[in-house]
């Protein structure tokens, strides 16, 4: 009986095997604690001999299963390292970290600019009146510079502004001189192609003081060192151009940042980009808002149009299409 277990322990292949084996022989009604109980009808000269032959018998078969189940256990340990084995050199897929959408991202890079020279952060609603989005700024119904802008309409007569100059007017109109301010947000316009989107993002900017302390060159100087902190190393130019709401205006541009002023593609073989456009207030939107004796600045932007600029992006569209594989590229 001994060899026959010894043989089968020897043979036993898992611990679970090995393990109804120790219970079927050591057990309470295991084979060799069956042996044991036998002892009481073992005459008594005979028992310790039996005894002896017994115990050696458990010792050697308690033994063999501690024995075996070391082996057993060393084996399912190096089973289970080769399966939790780390191979170093195996691709793996990057983690995913977020980012910002360039467009925040660019966002909050105007306005963190702005914030640093003491400019306040203004808002006004998306679905404006006419008062707001045109009248106030210079643009009275008849006026042909309306068509300039393709207007949504809402049913009861309001509009998605166009342009977030309206906050220019909602912010003289509760608040006093002198001001200084951005309006960052959203505007709507009908229109869709490669460099527009029906909705887009905007920041308008006003600095208004007393009468003859707000000049051109105050314009100039601020306008020039925010376009070379937005883009680095660029060249800036002012060229004549025309808003209702302001007068003198400029439209600015920029060395092209592909060419470097050379001439590409993208600035039509220019050398320059057009990146904003600005002016002094015109009297009329202070006579609009009930602004005497004052004299202002004012500018404004298009956001998705700097990020295209600073990330090199050619088709605006992809800005608002949510694709991993572009935006994953501004990590
Ligand atoms: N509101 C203009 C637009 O949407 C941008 C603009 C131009 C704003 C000149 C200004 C300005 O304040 O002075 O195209």
């Amino acid at each position: 009986m001994n060899n026959q277990w010894l043989d089968k322990i020897e043979k036993a292949l898992s611990l679970d095997e090995l393990e109804t084996m120790r219970v079927d022989i050591l057990g309470k009604k295991g084979t060799l604690t069956l042996e044991f109980a036998k002892m009481k009808d073992i005459p008594n000269e005979q028992k310790r001999e039996f005894a002896k032959n017994l115990n050696k018998q458990k010792t050697t078969l308690t033994n063999a299963l501690e024995t075996k189940k070391t082996i057993l256990m060393a084996l399912a340990l190096e089973e289970q390292l080769k399966c939790e084995k780390i191979d170093l050199t195996a691709f793996s897929a990057k983690s995913q970290n977020g980012a910002f959408h360039p467009v925040q991202d660019t966002m909050d890079r105007v306005i963190t600019y702005f914030q640093n020279l003491n400019f306040s952060i203004e808002e006004g609603p998306l679905v404006e009146d006419d008062f707001h989005n045109f009248e106030a700024l210079n643009l009275p119904a008849y006026h042909p510079a309306r068509d300039m802008q393709d207007t949504f309409y809402t049913k009861d007569g309001k509009v998605l502004r166009t342009h977030t100059s309206p906050v220019q007017i909602r912010t003289m109109m509760s608040q006093k001189p002198p001001i200084r301010m951005i309006a960052p947000g959203t505007v709507f316009r009908k229109d869709f192609d490669i460099t527009h989107t029906p909705m887009f993002n905007q920041v308008e900017g006003l600095v208004v003081d007393d009468e003859g302390v707000i000049s051109f060159a105050n314009l100039k100087h601020v306008m020039v060192e925010f376009l070379q902190y937005m883009f680095g190393e660029v060249e800036v130019r002012f060229r004549p151009s025309f808003f209702p709401f302001t007068e003198p205006s400029s439209e600015v541009d920029i060395s092209c940042v592909f060419c470097k002023g050379e001439g590409c593609r993208v600035c039509s073989h220019t050398g320059w980009l057009e990146v904003l456009g600005c002016g002094i207030v015109d009297v009329n939107v202070f006579n609009a808002v009930g602004y005497k004796n004052v004299s202002g600045y004012a500018f404004g932007l298009g956001i998705e149009r700097f990020a295209m600029l600073i990330h090199q992006i050619g088709d605006l569209r992809s800005l608002f299409e949510s694709d991993i594989r572009l935006l994953g590229q501004f990590r």
